[in-house]
């Protein structure tokens, strides 16, 4: 059936300026690192999306690898834009990156000119686009120098082909040179990306406070730990469950411990009329750094339980202060 976007859509999002700059993004943006790719059930995918749309998620976050096939949740949300929301192309933000393996041979990897220029140019095609919104590295490269990479970024936005530039999995330092240098390149840095979420706090401190300083926005990845800080595992591991199914959240990361800090954290949760996944976006959203929170979702349903966080955003400080005391035991700072 033709698609026609909800008329009420903008109602009940809230959008936040990204750092310093211009543009704003939702509280909550999807991710389509799982999903999306062409092992899954396209018709889950299209609902996923267009549910997003309708509540007001105007940001889609991908990269030249998600799959799998490595590239084919391009693809998807290609077709998605083709047959349905192509039309609205000027109300979404999407984002894409390279920087990881991608295709064999010295030039499919890290961080030269030469890759980056060619992966989002295959980004492109895959998803019908003439340009994306942000584009990322999607890590630092040890090898290349952070000015080839970042004057490879520049070029992109020179060109058109992206309008605004992000960086992941750099740390505090690694960014502050990184920005340095987009900055004289002219091309600002919009936005950095970092594994967040309540057991892991790696950013505190040296990351945050540089974002803050430069006026660069900030979008936690897998802020529900990747399912972890949800009810998914709370009685057993679902068969149809990231944990069951792939390779990335081991049962491992299931410890006892673990277990026992989410069993307590649900608790508090349910205590504050939320699902601990709302809880989990809400604490990442007061953080006033924070700009949006990157979520995955498995079904129409998850997302919006997810986008339930925006009805309770406050905490008080003893609440605070519980979650890190229930989060101590697992910490990764
Ligand atoms: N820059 C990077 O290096 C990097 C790395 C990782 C991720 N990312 C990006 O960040 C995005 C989000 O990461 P993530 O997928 O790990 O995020 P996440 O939000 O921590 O985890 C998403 C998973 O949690 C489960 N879930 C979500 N909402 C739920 C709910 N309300 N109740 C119960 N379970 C729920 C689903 O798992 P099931 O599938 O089990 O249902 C879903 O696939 C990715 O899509 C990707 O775009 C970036």
């Amino acid at each position: 059936m033709r698609y026609t976007a909800a008329k009420g859509r903008y109602q009940e999002m809230i959008y936040n300026r990204c750092g310093i700059s211009g543009l704003k993004l939702p509280a909550i943006s999807l991710g389509l690192w799982h999903n999306f790719g062409s092992v899954d059930v396209f018709d889950n995918a299209r609902k996923i999306l267009l549910h997003a749309f309708d509540k007001g998620i105007t940001h889609f976050y991908l990269a030249n690898n998600y799959g799998p096939e490595p590239g084919s949740a391009e693809e998807t949300l290609g077709r998605v834009l083709q047959q349905d929301l192509g039309s609205y192309r000027d109300e979404l933000v999407i984002s894409s990156k390279a920087g990881f393996y991608m295709w064999d041979g010295p030039y499919g990897d890290f961080g030269s000119k030469k890759y980056i220029v060619a992966s989002l140019n295959q980004s492109l095609k895959r998803m019908g686009l003439d340009y994306v919104d942000i584009f990322y590295h999607h890590r630092p490269d040890p090898h290349t120098p952070l000015e080839e990479t970042m004057s490879a970024l520049d070029l992109l936005v020179k060109q058109g082909k992206a309008l605004y530039i992000g960086l992941s999995n750099y740390n505090a330092e690694q960014t502050q040179k990184a920005e340095s240098i987009l900055r004289e390149l002219g091309t600002p840095c919009l936005i950095h990306q970092p594994r967040y979420n309540m057991f892991d706090r790696w950013v505190e401190n040296c990351l945050t406070t540089v974002l803050d300083k430069r006026g660069i926005g900030c979008i936690p990845f897998s802020p529900l730990a990747q399912g972890l800080l949800t009810d998914r595992y709370l009685k057993e591991i679902p068969a149809n469950s990231r944990m069951a199914k792939a390779n990335f959240l081991k049962e491992s990361a299931l410890t006892e411990v673990k277990r026992h800090a989410i069993i307590n954290l649900d608790k508090m949760a349910r205590e504050r009329g939320q699902s601990l996944a709302q809880m989990a976006i809400a604490w990442l959203l007061s953080n006033k750094t924070v700009t949006s929170v990157l979520v995955g979702a498995s079904s129409a349903a998850q997302l919006d339980n997810n986008l339930g966080a925006l009805d309770n955003l406050e905490f008080t400080r003893e609440e605070l202060a519980k979650i890190d005391d229930l989060c101590k035991p697992v910490l990764v700072a």
